[in-house]
């Protein structure tokens, strides 16, 4: 077998065996693969597709490629839960507590951000002393004492995914389904959980723009975990603007304890619960959704929740008394105001302009090498739908200069339409998908 005959397979839409999926993957992950046959594979794969099956064992292929995480020392059954990536998304450290709170362990392995999404390390990182750098022995121990924790994945899981993702980045590969499906499926099998809630976002801000298409991807995923014996739903979502109002990585993290506190609600906590029911049901804890939620509810509103987190940051080194004092988390030197340039409704938002527009302010990365500062952001006060007067606080920057100030003031106008038609919120949750079939909500 060789990569020609892979390559040329592909390009006239055959579909790909077992035998060849593993030999380019393997070769991948081992790094013995030319860089330029992998990627025209890639890119005969982004244009010519992939059947159900052989995406299932691409991801098989994919997931095998490296170690897996054995959570079988944890009591109960683990869950874990993942979102395609979106901007102000910060349900993860809204949840992860929650669902602790209610007895359910959570194990899990987040990512960095990606592209102009956030990522949840990133975020966790902007607290003082925070690691999220822990052996497996050390996670696991920390599951089983406080039934939370979460960490960065180790290198050695799923590592023909890096090598994969490294040159889809660059050649402009991203954008196929079978691709992401496998890329992410392959991290979430490895990491060992039983039961996975995924989180697909659709909308301006999202991989998937259409709710076509990201209905299409749950379904993909979630069968790809049904087949490989893992309890799967998925809910797709809106990512036509912010989740939350906070965008930046400290900024986030404040806006994920306001939350916990009960001092903050909106769709960020309504889809953290949302989520977190999906959870709790996955791992048996609730007989339906409402139950789910009101025992989410419960927790949150008694504090629970964020002493759960509290002890999530304990554990892992960080400086707790940020649940207490946000204003302990990383501040930015300079923050300005950006006034409403006309009287309106807020019409749409260009989402994924917004999030690298937060990248650009520094808090993501353009290059690998590039150092991330936790203090930077902005916080947006209105939402889709909502009336704003000429002069009003549109939104909040957060940045390094008053020339970052300046330009970023621009760049946020720019990428949020106002209009003087009145216009309607933006729907939080489109579809619920299961093995059995996709329900539009
Ligand atoms: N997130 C991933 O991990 N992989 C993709 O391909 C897209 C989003
Ligand atoms: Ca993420």
């Amino acid at each position: 077998m060789d990569m020609l005959s892979i390559i040329e397979k592909k390009k006239l839409r055959n579909p790909l065996n077992e035998e060849e999926i593993d030999y380019f993957v393997s070769g991948a992950a081992r790094g013995v693969l030319e860089d330029y046959q992998l990627a025209a594979l890639l890119m005969a794969i982004r244009l010519n597709g992939m059947d159900r099956d052989e995406t299932s064992r691409l991801t098989l292929a994919m997931t095998r490629s490296g170690t897996m995480a054995d959570l079988s020392a944890i009591r109960g059954v683990t869950v874990d839960k993942h979102s395609t990536g979106g901007v102000g998304d910060t349900t993860t450290l809204v949840l992860a507590p929650l669902v602790a709170a209610c007895g359910v362990p959570v194990a899990k392995m987040s990512g960095r951000g990606l592209g102009h999404t956030g990522g949840t390390l990133d975020k966790l990182e902007s607290i003082a002393g925070f690691q999220v750098e822990l052996t497996m022995e050390a996670f696991i121990q920390q599951v089983q004492r406080i039934g939370l924790a979460v960490i960065g994945q180790t290198g050695t899981l799923a590592p023909a995914d890096k090598a994969l993702y490294t040159l889809r980045d660059i050649t402009s590969t991203v954008d196929s389904l079978p691709l992401i499906a496998s890329s992410i499926m392959s991290k979430k099998l490895a990491s060992g959980a039983q039961a996975i809630v995924l989180d697909v976002k659709t909308g301006s801000g999202a991989i998937m723009q259409t709710l076509e298409k990201s209905v299409e991807l749950a379904q993909v995923m979630v069968h790809i975990g049904a087949d490989a014996g893992r309890h799967m739903v998925a809910l797709v979502t809106d990512m036509d603007e912010p989740l939350g109002s906070h965008v930046g990585n400290a900024l986030e993290v404040k806006e994920a304890i306001d939350v916990l506190c009960g001092r903050v609600t909106g769709p960020l906590m309504t889809l953290s619960l949302a989520l977190g029911a999906q959870m709790l049901l996955a791992a048996g804890a609730a007989q339906t959704a409402e139950e789910a939620e009101n025992r989410l509810s419960e927790a949150l509103y008694s504090g629970r929740g964020l002493e759960k987190f509290r002890q999530m940051i304990i554990a892992q080194q960080g400086d707790p008394r940020v649940c207490d004092d946000v204003t302990l988390l990383p501040q930015a030197p300079v923050s300005a105001i950006v006034p409403a340039p006309q009287t309106g409704y807020v019409q749409s938002m260009e989402t994924t302009r917004l999030g690298n527009l937060a990248r650009s302010l520094g808090a993501g990365r353009r290059k690998k090498t590039d150092v991330i500062d936790p203090s930077v952001g902005f916080v947006l006060h209105r939402r889709v739908g909502e009336q704003i007067s000429r002069g009003e606080a549109l939104a909040t920057l957060y940045c390094k200069t008053e020339a970052d100030a300046q330009a970023a003031k621009a760049e946020l106008l720019a990428a949020i339409l106002i209009g003087p038609q009145p216009a309607k919120p933006l729907k939080l949750i489109h579809a619920l998908v299961t093995p059995d079939g996709a329900t539009l909500l």
